[in-house]
């Protein structure tokens, strides 16, 4: 049946215009898809469903009443989902649980997602941005919050081992976090080092307050805190810095390279003045160059994208290097991974 539909098709076509043309959506349907099946996950992400699948099956019915969703709305995404692999869904009972791909997908990927939500608004509104109908800052934001939630997924994998050993062999114990988004580093310091004492500061209050309630929920309030505040301010009036004997700051700074590194330079002078003693363990992006990210397209590339669009800079490891050295640091130890474009430096 199927293959006489092809052959009608070829002749119809042509063999050589049906192949093009096959050829042709099977390169764009990955583009196409990416959009639906990303917009599934943050949606099914948001209302809990994915989370709750990871202790097994859901029944979508009861699911659906509980939240007081659209059954059917569910019911559209989740049957997508199992077409695409991601879901395994039982129609009958209405019953859905991960498939492989799913798992797959909440597991290392899941800040990926969490990140590109986090800069959704500036997609949603790219060509007015584009027209200049709109304007980043004024117009357009990207959810602050959700940059915490994603880096903070993402950067339990790699950059926070790191920076945790860092800290810890440079004796750091009462700790001072510079834009701490949802206080994952504080987090993952705290479980690493049962005398380490932390505070995160973040400027958006909402990312703060979301800090602030995940470390009540993770039990550590006796040892951490967080709180609004503009690390341009410090150290101000503020007993609860008086002991600070390490800074951090993951992925911070590069937020105030657009206009040059001036504001960062003085920034960290001032740091210094303001804590003297205190060590400094930076983890910053180092920029990869755009011939290596053709060559080995990298999610790096979407990274780049989003901090282009929001006037951040990447700056390479030399650029680093020299910021640290204009500021007065010395940098006492360092560990660039080219590979995933990321830095990681002991500053004194
Ligand atoms: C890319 S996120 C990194 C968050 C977190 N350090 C992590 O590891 O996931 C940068 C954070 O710095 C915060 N930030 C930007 N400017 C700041 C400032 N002047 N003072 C304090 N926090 C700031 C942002 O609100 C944002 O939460």
């Amino acid at each position: 049946m199927i293959l006489k539909q092809m052959l009608q098709l070829i002749r119809l076509l042509g063999l050589r215009r049906a192949g093009r043309m096959k050829r042709r959506y099977e390169k764009a349907l990955p583009h196409v898809r990416g959009y639906a099946a990303t917009s599934c996950y943050w949606t099914l992400l948001k209302v809990g469903l994915l989370d709750a699948m990871a202790d097994g099956p859901v029944e979508l019915e009861a699911f659906a009443r509980d939240r007081g969703l659209d059954l059917h709305v569910l019911d559209s995404i989740c049957s997508y989902f199992d077409g695409i692999a991601v879901l395994d869904y039982d129609h009958d009972a209405r019953r859905a649980g991960l498939a492989k791909l799913g798992r797959d997908l909440l597991a290392e990927p899941r800040g990926l997602f969490e990140l590109l939500y986090a800069y959704e608004p500036i997609f949603t509104d790219l060509e007015a941005m584009l027209r200049g109908d709109k304007r980043l800052g004024r117009d357009v934001q990207r959810r602050t919050d959700w940059v915490g939630i994603g880096s903070g997924r993402l950067c339990r994998q790699l950059p926070y081992p790191v920076m945790i050993d860092m800290v810890r062999r440079n004796g750091g114990r009462n700790v001072l976090d510079l834009g701490c988004g949802d206080g994952a580093l504080l987090m993952e310091l705290a479980a690493a080092e049962p005398e380490l004492r932390a505070v995160g500061i973040d400027i958006n209050g909402p990312t703060a307050d979301l800090a602030t309630r995940q470390i009540a929920a993770a039990g550590l309030g006796d040892r951490l805190s967080a709180c609004t505040r503009d690390m341009f301010d410090l150290p101000g009036n503020h007993a609860d810095l008086a002991a600070i004997d390490c800074l951090t700051a993951c992925d911070t700074f590069h937020e105030y390279l657009w206009d040059g590194d001036s504001r960062v330079v003085e920034l960290l002078a001032n740091l210094k003045a303001a804590f003297p003693g205190a060590r400094m363990v930076i983890g910053e992006f180092c920029k990869q160059s755009h011939e290596s990210l053709r060559k080995r397209p990298t999610a790096f590339l979407e990274h780049h994208l989003f901090h282009q669009l929001t006037n951040q800079r990447i700056e390479t490891a030399d650029r680093w290097r020299d910021i640290f050295g204009r500021a007065g640091l010395r940098i006492v130890e360092e560990k660039v991974f080219d590979l995933v474009g990321h830095g990681y430096f002991v500053l004194e």
